[in-house]
């Protein structure tokens, strides 16, 4: 009987990391992929010391209830709206999450997003496959420009503030924000950035992009009012999480061109989508992807097995997200 700590992973993840997993622990993983149910997470979970997690897995007080050799949960994502962390803390276990590591991919993505749904990339790409492409017109998916225009950026965590550098250094935007609280004077400069009201950020920005955290507070920071405020040229682009954004308000404003495009990473409900989202062509839709490239998604797993290893090293996690 081995008497190294037990670890669930519990999604496919990279072989290699799975390998140095195995090096520290008694390691029961997931290499077909199957999504469990609660229940059967639940079910694996009960003679587990540690948790590598995804987005995907809600660990919530049922589930810990369930689990009570727990002591860590390791997320590999920035974001971890799915742990209750309140539920968490009671019962003594550690969150991780993995930031830093995907700040610049992400960033970039948002920015690639961003031009996608500007110049109406996919849009004119369907058009373009459906063989509809008969002859050049002057106003044939002419879009908004990224150069020059006004960049709103609501959430100036670490991505927000890559989303900024690139737009206001690389392409000459205007960048104002919105945040919970206000950035230092030095990193404001370093951003090239402006903090204004949501609804000043909303009036006046030519291109708005989310990238604040999931909480109950922030549910919903985009709905039919807040898209009414939007110029209708204005796009949208939210790669922060479901949820942030009212999708069935956005898909009316869509329909009814009260705002010009939107391009969405996240949904709320995801993978499901709003059906409505699904049949307006001015929006390009993407599989919660801002993050995955081979080297980010791998340094997210390395980072995810590294506050495992470190927590059971006794060296304290690395990336904590609550105290225990
Ligand atoms: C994150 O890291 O939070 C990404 O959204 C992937 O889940």
């Amino acid at each position: 009987m081995s008497n190294k700590p037990k670890i669930l992973v519990a999604r496919a993840i990279f072989a290699e990391t799975v390998d140095r997993l195995r090096q520290h622990f008694d390691v029961q993983d997931n290499p077909g992929d199957a999504l469990w149910t609660p229940a059967e997470l639940a079910q694996r979970l009960a003679d587990k010391d540690g948790l590598l997690s995804t987005g995907s897995q809600r660990i919530d007080a049922a589930l810990l209830a369930a689990a009570p050799r727990l002591k860590i949960v390791a997320n590999m994502a920035v974001g971890y709206n799915n742990f209750d962390v309140q539920a968490m803390t009671a019962a003594g276990v550690q969150g991780t999450n993995t930031p830093d590591v995907l700040t610049e991919t992400t960033a970039d993505f948002g920015f690639a997003l961003l031009m996608a749904t500007a110049r109406r990339m996919t849009e004119s790409e369907h058009y373009l496959r459906a063989g509809k492409w008969t002859q050049w017109r002057y106003d044939m998916f002419a879009g908004s420009d990224i150069h020059g225009s006004t960049l709103g950026i609501i959430g100036m965590g670490r991505i927000g503030q890559g989303i900024a550098k690139r737009g206001a250094h690389g392409f000459g935007m205007k960048v104002i924000y919105h945040n919970r609280s206000r950035l230092a004077p030095a990193l404001e400069a370093e951003c090239k950035a402006t903090y204004v009201s949501k609804d000043e950020l909303l009036r006046t920005a030519d291109h708005v992009v989310l990238v604040l955290p999931y909480t109950p507070e922030a549910h919903h920071t985009i709905g039919s009012a807040e898209l009414a405020l939007m110029k209708p040229t204005a796009t949208l682009v939210n790669i922060a999480r479901g949820g942030i954004v009212d999708d069935a308000a956005l898909a009316l404003a869509l329909k009814d061109r009260r705002i010009a495009a939107a391009g969405l990473d996240v949904f709320e409900g995801e993978p499901n989508v709003y059906p409505d989202l699904l049949t307006v062509p001015n929006v390009v839709l993407t599989p919660h992807i801002a993050s995955a490239t081979v080297p980010t998604r791998r340094a997210m797993a390395d980072l995810a097995a590294d506050n495992l290893i470190a927590f059971f090293g006794g060296r304290g996690p690395l990336t904590p997200v609550n105290k225990i």
